[in-house]
């Protein structure tokens, strides 16, 4: 993802914007020193424990643990997209994206697929109001009770009848018919070509920048299939993409929650009725892809299913696509709605104060997950708790470490009766996060530079032997000194962006947490990190040593490496 953005560019970006200022247009912040304060964004608190770093163009809350950079801070606080909060702060710093964004180095360019979908929408529309044959059309909508105000809220439109009406349209050249082939609007068969779409109601997918990016189209009778679709493209697809999204974040940037509904026209007629926030997958089950972007786009979640088996059936896949995204931060709910009745028909009937009042009981997804788990299980029996136990095991363990996975699993241990919180509690690689003493040197080395760049000359002092032990830390540690001798002035913010992309972008993240190093005086950063380093020397020396006198006894040392031996087993003693 990142890679879209190169990182000189990323870079660039972090050194021209002024995090106080990106910060200050969101969190009320005061000066105290060389800092800023403010009351967290990311945590409810009465006492600031938020701190913005001008120096290090970081941000950081000691209550909660949220830090990071700019770029970061957008991600979380407006809850964008990373590519949108580049977008953003590229505005904000007057930068122009890099053209070569939409070239050869990410594939081809799809803009001019854009351009299609939306000269094909922009004819659909049209032939909806003037058409000769659209009557049917605008009566069916009509019929279905749909308002013209919302029909062209979601840009509904009409493909008229016959074969060719798009070819001929917009396919006069060659290009544009391959476009029109590439964005599934026409269809090759036999060297002949021929429009996929023919009387049906139209309604465009836009992304969420608002871009058109494939279609539905209905049949106006019982014809089959009742709904087609554009297929995958350059453009389009299906598992990231929501039908609704674009519509929903227009009508308010601050929703209360997303509401997951199956159909297009579910989402339309509930957008009619003053719910604006429901979205749809495209005839596919939710994909963790859309799991990250739901989540992030609105407080609470609620997946809207039928009442009958088969929608109990989805929803419990739903649930157990979403255990590993789930954290409590932002709730989410599972609706089941009465036998035969779908969002469309049923807030018809029983409009939108009682179908508001539904999702506000909506289950949540702890309550459906044990629910679930103890229908058809006797708890009375040991059997039946053993049972319990074995089918959410696996289930928890999904859930990212954490409180709510604490608490679901002191729920199911109060189920049980077996006491198993206690046992499984302890998480060691948790509790090196947490307590800093117990970061091992590597660590507690990585996280000095990320923390001060400035003290890469005292490890630079010191002897390489480290270098020698085989590790993915150190590995991390090589890089981290490269890139800062490449710019020695470069602030932590700029320095935690080199990762983003990578592997080990995620420990990064967690070691730059300022937080670890909290009991470490600033006087006293130097000595720690050269002790660290000695540490990390004494093991790399051992293990020279031990490769030195292995290779003596079976190739032979050439004279360097005599010296070298000879070096190291002084050094030792
Ligand atoms: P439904 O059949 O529940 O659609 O399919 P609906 O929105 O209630 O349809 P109406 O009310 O009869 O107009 C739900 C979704 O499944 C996909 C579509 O995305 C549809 O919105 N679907 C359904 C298809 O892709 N193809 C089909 O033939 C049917
Ligand atoms: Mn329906």
């Amino acid at each position: 993802m990142a890679g879209q953005f190169p990182s000189d560019f990323r870079e660039r970006l972090l050194d021209r914007v002024e995090i106080a200022d990106i910060v200050g247009m969101r969190v009320q912040l005061k000066k105290a020193g060389s800092i800023l304060k403010g009351l967290c964004p990311f945590h409810s608190e009465k006492t600031p424990s938020f701190i913005v770093t001008p120096s290090r163009q970081t941000y950081h809350c000691f209550g909660c643990g949220a830090h990071g950079n700019a770029i970061d801070f957008l991600i979380e606080h407006d809850r964008l997209e990373f590519r949108e909060a580049i977008e953003e702060l590229a505005h904000h710093a007057g930068l122009e994206l890099p053209t070569e964004l939409n070239s050869a180095a990410t594939g081809p360019d799809p803009r001019p697929q854009y351009q299609i979908l939306e000269q094909a929408a922009a004819l659909f529309r049209r032939q909806l109001r003037e058409h000769p044959q659209a009557q049917r059309a605008s009566d069916y909508l009509r019929g279905r009770g749909l308002s013209s105000e919302i029909a062209v809220q979601f840009g509904l439109g009409y493909a008229p009848p016959g074969w060719d009406f798009l070819l001929k349209q917009l396919g006069q050249r060659a290009e544009a018919r391959t476009l029109l082939e590439r964005t599934g609007l026409l269809i090759e068969r036999d060297g002949r070509r021929y429009d996929r779409f023919r009387d049906r109601v139209m309604f465009p997918i836009r992304d969420r920048r608002g871009r058109v990016i494939g279609f539905g189209g209905r049949v106006l009778d019982d014809g089959e299939p009742k709904y087609l679709n554009s297929p995958e493209s350059l453009v389009f697809h299906k598992g990231r993409e929501l039908y609704g999204l674009f519509e929903a974040q227009q009508a308010s940037r601050q929703q209360p929650r997303l509401l997951v509904v199956e159909g297009y026209m579910d989402v339309i007629a509930l957008a009619q009725f003053g719910i604006s926030y429901a979205v749809a997958t495209l005839g596919t089950a939710t994909t963790p892809e859309h799991l990250t972007r739901l989540l992030r786009s609105a407080p609470e979640l609620v997946f809207c299913f039928d009442g009958d088996r088969a929608g109990r059936a989805a929803a419990w896949k739903a649930l157990e696509n979403a255990l590993p995204q789930a954290t409590g931060q932002t709730p989410i709910r599972f609706l089941f709605l009465p036998e035969g009745e779908d969002p469309d028909s049923l807030i018809r009937q029983e409009g939108t104060a009682a179908f508001e009042q539904r999702l506000e009981q909506a289950t949540l997804l702890s309550d459906f997950l044990f629910q679930h788990l103890q229908n058809e299980r006797d708890l009375n029996s040991d059997e039946g708790r053993a049972s319990l136990d074995a089918a959410a095991r696996p289930l928890l363990s999904k859930v990212p470490a954490g409180t709510f996975r604490d608490l679901l699993e002191r729920r199911l241990a109060k189920l049980t009766g077996v006491a198993s919180v206690a046992r499984r509690r302890f998480d060691p690689r948790r509790a090196a996060v947490q307590t800093p003493t117990q970061l091992n040197p590597m660590r507690r080395a990585i996280a000095l530079l990320l923390d001060d760049p400035k003290l890469a000359p005292y490890v630079l002092a010191e002897a390489n032997e480290w270098r020698e032990i085989e590790s993915p830390g150190v590995r991390l540690l090589a890089e981290l000194l490269e890139v800062i001798s490449a710019r020695p002035d470069i602030s932590p913010a700029i320095l935690c962006e080199h990762w983003r992309d990578s592997e080990e972008a995620k420990i990064v993240s967690r070691l730059s947490n300022s937080a670890l190093l909290a009991h470490i005086p600033q006087e006293g950063r130097a000595e720690e990190l050269t002790g660290a380093i000695r540490r990390l020397n004494r093991e790399g020396l051992s293990i020279l040593r031990q490769r030195l006198l292995a290779k003596a006894s079976s190739k032979g040392l050439s004279a360097a490496e005599r010296e070298q031996l000879r070096d190291a087993l002084k050094r030792q003693s």
